[in-house]
């Protein structure tokens, strides 16, 4: 049977990918049981999609993916318990629209994260407790949301506190995108002294990993892990994907003239980048304990939706056919085997 990633990354750190129920069928099954070991739900844990009323839970989604992977001996990182986006009005309201008390968010939250967490027990090996909780200013430290207007600045670790006592042998993370970036990294550091102080039970940093062909650089994506690392938790990159475009405000809308292909230039740039990346996960692959990827393969990402709807982009290792790219190559040289 051919090699696949996790094969060739077997004493490096798990491989995984972002995956819908709809994915664990057909082509995409294939590629997913040949490259990968480990899977996190794109969507289906999301509070919004799993719990969208008070007394109403959507499980079904996610069992699918649980039980695929228990068939499959896959390793599941749930996402994500507690976030701003995706997530129901209710939770935050009572019965004539007003926002709830501390208290009554607090007991919603913990209820949530039971019956969550609970469900998935002893099968779902990390959590992503909380995401994307700091402010993009950096004048700001944390992002301005119900769950910190109504909680307060503790809602982070309270979140840490229930999960950890529904699985309390689940790896619990904290979750964000830009924190190679020095400004964001720096806040994320701050962060965590905050909860380890707050004797919060965090044992991860989620490194999202949505980059382009034009950053990090190598030094600062080296920085950031020292520092990560330093910090005594386990570090993983949780959401990797290389878009082509630049994510500065200049590039989020389509202008004339502009091409989405995927040019032999492009290819070439991408290939760069993604070695640039592997090359320090490498010296990192001690300390790294999982890489996942933002889906199975070009054929579906969010980057065709996101910042620019119909744009399309190619930041994944395989194809649009499910076909190992050119830069499948390149990346797999980077493992120790
Ligand atoms: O399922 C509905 C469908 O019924 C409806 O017809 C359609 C119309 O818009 O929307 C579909 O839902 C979309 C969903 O993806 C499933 O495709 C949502 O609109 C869309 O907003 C949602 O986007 C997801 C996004 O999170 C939500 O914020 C992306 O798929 C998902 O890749 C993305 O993932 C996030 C991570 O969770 C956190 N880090 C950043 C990352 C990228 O944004």
């Amino acid at each position: 049977k051919e090699k696949g990633l996790k094969d060739y990354f077997a004493e490096d750190f798990p491989m995984g990918v972002a995956v819908s129920p709809a994915s664990l069928e057909g082509k995409s099954k294939e590629l997913i049981l040949a490259e990968y070991n480990s899977l996190t739900p794109e969507n289906v844990m999301k509070m919004g999609v799993i719990h969208p009323k008070k007394d109403e839970f959507n499980w079904a989604p996610a069992d699918k993916i649980v039980a695929f992977a228990q068939e499959n001996g896959l390793k599941v990182r749930g996402h994500a318990l507690v976030w701003h986006q995706q997530t129901g009005d209710w939770i935050f309201k009572d019965d004539k629209g007003n926002d709830v008390s501390r208290e009554v968010l607090l007991d919603r939250m913990k209820a949530h994260i039971d019956s969550v967490v609970g469900r998935y027990k002893g099968k779902i090996y990390a959590w992503d407790v909380v995401n994307e909780a700091i402010d993009d200013n950096p004048q700001n430290f944390l992002r301005n949301s119900k769950w910190l207007e109504i909680i307060g600045d503790d809602f982070l670790t309270k979140a840490f506190e229930f999960a950890h006592a529904a699985d309390p042998n689940a790896k619990l993370f904290y979750n964000d995108y830009n924190i190679i970036i020095p400004e964001k990294r720096d806040r994320v550091l701050k962060l965590i002294d905050k909860l380890k102080a707050e004797g919060a039970p965090i044992n991860g940093i989620g490194i999202q990993g949505h980059w382009s062909v034009f950053n990090p650089s190598e030094e600062e994506l080296q920085q950031a892990l020292k520092m990560y690392t330093e910090t005594g938790l386990d570090v993983q990159i949780t959401e990797l994907d290389v878009s082509l475009y630049k994510w500065e405000k200049e590039q989020r809308e389509r202008r004339p003239g502009d091409s989405d292909e995927f040019t032999e230039e492009r290819k070439l740039a991408q290939i760069e980048a993604y070695q640039k990346f592997f090359k320090v996960f490498r010296e990192y692959r001690d300390k790294l304990t999982g890489i996942t990827f933002w889906n199975i393969a070009d054929r579906y990402s969010w980057l065709d939706h996101y910042p620019v709807e119909g744009r399309k982009n190619y930041p994944l290792l395989f194809d649009e056919n499910y076909q190992r790219k050119q830069v499948y190559d390149s990346v797999i040289k980077f493992s120790k085997k």
